[in-house]
């Protein structure tokens, strides 16, 4: 069996060599920036695990396991245009040092890297695997309209906020491990229980995001601490918030999440996080957190393999609970 580390370098070097864009052509130089500037690798390293489960030949999944890190890397050069980030991974994100024209662009072209990377699978699973990835494609950028269009909603449902993160980043580390499951060789039942894993995984990896961008460690974190906030996003530690709150704190968050607020971008921020820490919200929302990963833990404990095989998925699921990056 593979370790995390392992795979990690394993799919590193499938997308320095990925040879597509390995050229010097301007268009591919913001590509091979926004590729190769980090990240953890979490959706590949899941897909040939999930792959690993059922055979020791993982090579077949290196080229799709590569595809989704590419298309998940496109989704964050688009995603920054769109949140106005200009940090991530510690640099400047793709349109602040290339301009937004051309993130928009290798942001494009992104994409269909990222699909032809699945074409060389055989026959037999090549239909089943880009179908499941462009409709994942499709759900992702549902997904991010609804991020958006929540920006300018003064209430938003807890139950609109897990459809709408289920979308943006759950399905896409679903079906990084369904697919894997399906390049193995796994069995319907046992691809579909790793799907329900993923979302389960992935709707607890956004609230974490969620909550890591009020309370973290820049640098550790890699992205500018309170861009949420900035941006009048409708995160879980904002919705409880605002469920939470009475008197002078829920007319303070009203003020401050109304349209035509004039406070200084950093006062917002301060001011938001403090009556956030008086309401306990991290707390709150952490426990959402952990019933998310209890979920996805049953789920693999129900996959058809050896326990001892699923060790490290189990080992990278119990590392996500209390990640600070
Ligand atoms: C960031 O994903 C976007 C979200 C879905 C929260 P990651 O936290 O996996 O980012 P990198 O790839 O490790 O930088
Ligand atoms: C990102 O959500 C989801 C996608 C890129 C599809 P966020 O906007 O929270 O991700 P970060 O925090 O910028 O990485
Ligand atoms: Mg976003
Ligand atoms: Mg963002
Ligand atoms: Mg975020």
């Amino acid at each position: 069996m593979y370790d995390r580390d392992q795979l990690k370098e394993i799919v590193d070097k499938a997308l320095v060599s990925y040879s597509y864009y390995s050229g010097s052509d301007k268009l591919f130089e913001p590509v091979k920036y926004a590729v190769s500037v980090g990240g953890k690798r979490l959706r590949p390293i899941l897909t040939l695990m999930a792959c690993n489960l059922f055979t020791d030949k993982i090579n077949e999944a290196v080229m799709p396991a590569a595809g989704i890190e590419i298309f998940h890397n496109f989704s964050l050069v688009h995603d920054d245009i769109m949140d106005n980030a200009s940090i991530r991974r510690n640099f400047p994100t793709v349109h602040s040092k290339y301009g937004i024209n051309q993130a928009i662009l290798s942001g494009d072209v992104m994409a269909f890297l990222a699909n032809e990377c699945f074409l060389q699978l055989p026959q037999e699973k090549v239909v089943k695997v880009v179908r499941l990835f462009n409709n994942t494609a499709i759900e992702v950028c549902q997904g991010q309209q609804m991020d958006m269009d929540f920006e300018k909603k003064d209430i938003v449902p807890e139950e609109d906020y897990i459809r709408m993160i289920r979308k943006k980043t759950a399905v896409l580390i679903a079906a990084a491990l369904e697919i894997g499951a399906i390049i193995g060789g796994a069995e319907d039942k046992d691809s579909q229980t790793l799907y329900d894993f993923g979302i389960n995984l992935g709707l607890a990896f956004q609230i974490q995001d969620d909550i890591l961008d009020i309370w973290s460690d820049e640098k550790v974190f890699g992205k500018s601490q309170g861009g949420d906030i900035i941006a009048n996003k409708k995160t879980l530690p904002i919705i409880k918030a605002f469920e939470l709150a009475s008197g002078n704190n829920l007319r303070l968050l009203k003020e401050l999440y109304s349209q035509k607020n004039s406070v200084e971008e950093r006062e917002k921020v301060e001011t938001v996080t403090a009556i956030l820490n008086e309401l306990w919200i991290k707390e709150v929302t952490t426990i959402l957190a952990d019933s998310y990963i209890d979920n996805a833990l049953k789920a693999l404990k129900s996959v058809a393999v050896e326990e001892r095989k699923k060790e490290k998925l189990l080992n990278i699921t119990e590392s996500l609970v209390n990640r600070n990056r």
